[in-house]
């Protein structure tokens, strides 16, 4: 794999927000020589323009040549921003988006380039993102090697060769980080209506979903033998999981969730 110290090249960044934000500390963390970033970003926050300092440079009135354009302005402000973009682009570029419900074929539209659609997660703040990316046939291996080291920088990162998956990843791994708060927040609601000071009902939901998934993470048994290792007969967690396992338990909920955020996903990429 190429490492972010192997990049001779520029990597411009357009959209230095939350996500696009999270991925230059992953990769100056990482490694990357700050002299070869350039961001376009027309209201870059106190952290970024602390950045200028480290030599990454801010809305250069020339950039020159890039060798990889990493878009991270939101969907509805792209075709907007794509016609200043495209003129960072040459035939070799790659231009690597994170947007979301943004197909390859309207990339290449605005920008052209050798393209990879990515999907990270807000993890990637604390470099735990999973992301997935998939490729267009232009993407050389070499290529392919960079945009990997670029995500990997802000966590793991998965190849997907059929893009058709993208709206589900989304629904899954993308919207996910929400879920999962949610998950925390109800916990905590429920903690308290069984007795819990509202502190300490958050204090245990948040580090219990935190500890089980690193423990599911670090696990070599999969959470279904996880769950049956602290589920005694007759026990407390069984009362518990006799409700979440229902019939209109927690999975058909999950499904309709997952499979409502996959249908926006593709009504957003219409
Ligand atoms: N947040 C997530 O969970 C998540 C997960 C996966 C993928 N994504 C994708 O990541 C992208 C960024 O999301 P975000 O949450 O980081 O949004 P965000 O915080 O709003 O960041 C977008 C940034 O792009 C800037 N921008 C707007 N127009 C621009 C232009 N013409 N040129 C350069 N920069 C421009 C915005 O500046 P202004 O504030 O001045 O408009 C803003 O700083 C989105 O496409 C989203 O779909 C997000």
């Amino acid at each position: 794999m190429a490492t972010l110290q192997d990049i001779t090249g520029t990597i411009a960044l357009a959209g230095a927000g939350k996500m696009g934000g999270a991925m230059l500390t992953g990769w100056l963390a990482g490694g990357l020589d700050a002299k070869r970033v350039v961001v376009i970003e027309p209201m870059p926050s106190v952290e970024i323009n602390a950045l200028a300092a480290r030599g990454v440079r801010l809305n250069p009135k020339d950039a020159g040549p890039i060798e990889t354009l990493v878009v991270a302005v939101k969907p509805q402000s792209f075709r907007e921003a794509g016609a200043a973009l495209k003129t960072h682009v040459a035939p070799s570029t790659l231009v690597v988006s994170i947007m979301a419900g943004t197909p390859i074929k309207v990339l290449q539209e605005v920008c052209g380039g050798a393209a990879v659609r990515a999907m990270p997660n807000t993890p990637a703040a604390i470099g735990r993102a999973i992301s997935v990316a998939c490729a267009n046939p232009r993407v050389s291996p070499e290529q392919k090697r960079l945009a990997e080291a670029l995500l990997t920088a802000i966590g793991e990162s998965v190849w997907a060769d059929d893009e058709g998956l993208m709206d589900a990843v989304t629904a899954v791994s993308g919207s996910g980080p929400a879920y999962v708060f949610l998950l925390i927040e109800t916990l905590a609601a429920a903690g308290e209506k069984a007795g819990l000071s509202p502190e300490l009902a958050l204090r245990l939901a948040r580090d219990t979903v935190a500890g089980s998934g690193e423990l599911a993470r670090q696990s070599s048994e999969g959470p279904g033998k996880l769950r049956e290792n602290v589920t005694s007969p007759g026990g407390t967690t069984r009362a518990a999981l006799d409700v979440l396992m229902a019939k209109d338990g927690l999975e058909p909920l999950l499904t309709r969730a997952v499979l409502a955020a996959a249908k926006r996903s593709r009504e957003l990429s219409g």
